[in-house]
């Protein structure tokens, strides 16, 4: 299973990339706006730390478009900055349409914003090469996400769609395991939630009972 950082910060997505090897990035408007610099700024010095490697990097389009070939026209100048970057469009009629047509333009789309099934499933036929379906957000809002994930990837599973499932807006160690069970090819969480995820207090209690036995114990 792949994890990729949520976050547009680059310190945090060169500690991630060095000690964790994470296989991509994806970002968001809350993200860049985080990272205190401008858009372009922020997007061009994630591209230059995957410069030479294959992990793509997802980069939202203007929120405010709502015309699918603004969207292709913004799709087609955002890819054209670096091999890395896949199009991240709102799940809906024309973020539908645009990744069909930026798909046959050989761009690759991230449809995001992703609540149900069915918006996965028509992503998939239009031809995104991932779609993200929001688990952090809907267990929120009191809704439940196990079979949903589940539901995502058997209909994907189902007709053989070369689309790729990033679990996104993770919040927990939890999540993470359930959209590996699930068979999700991806997840994306940010800096804390897998920081988290790789620790359990119980390992620091028992690594100090053992630092204790240790202590006691000649080595020779
Ligand atoms: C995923 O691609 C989104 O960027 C992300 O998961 C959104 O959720 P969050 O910003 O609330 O974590």
């Amino acid at each position: 299973m792949k994890f990729f950082l949520d976050s547009a910060m680059t310190d945090e997505i060169k500690h991630a990339l060095e000690m964790w090897d994470i296989d991509g990035v994806t970002t968001n408007p809350r993200h860049v706006q985080v990272s205190g610099k401008p858009f372009m700024n922020v997007i061009m010095e994630i591209a230059d730390i995957f410069a030479g490697t294959d992990k793509p990097i997802s980069v939202e389009v203007n929120p405010h478009l709502d015309d699918w070939r603004e969207m292709v026209a913004e799709g087609k100048k955002l890819a054209a900055l670096s091999p890395n970057f896949v199009i991240k469009l709102p799940a809906g009629e024309a973020g539908f349409k645009a990744v069909f047509e930026l798909a046959a333009a050989d761009i690759k789309s991230n449809l995001t914003l992703v609540f149900s099934a069915a918006q996965a499933l028509q992503a998939m036929r239009m031809g995104a090469a991932y779609v993200s379906p929001f688990i952090g957000w809907k267990e929120s809002n009191g809704e439940e996400i196990i079979h949903f994930i589940d539901e995502v990837t058997t209909i994907r599973n189902n007709f053989g769609f070369d689309t790729e499932i990033i679990v996104a807006a993770a919040r927990n160690a939890r999540q993470i395991t359930n959209a590996a069970v699930s068979g999700a090819d991806i997840v994306t969480a940010g800096m804390p939630v897998f920081k988290d995820s790789f620790d359990h207090p119980y390992t620091d209690v028992g690594l100090g009972k053992f630092q204790s036995f240790w202590d006691d114990t000649p080595y020779e």
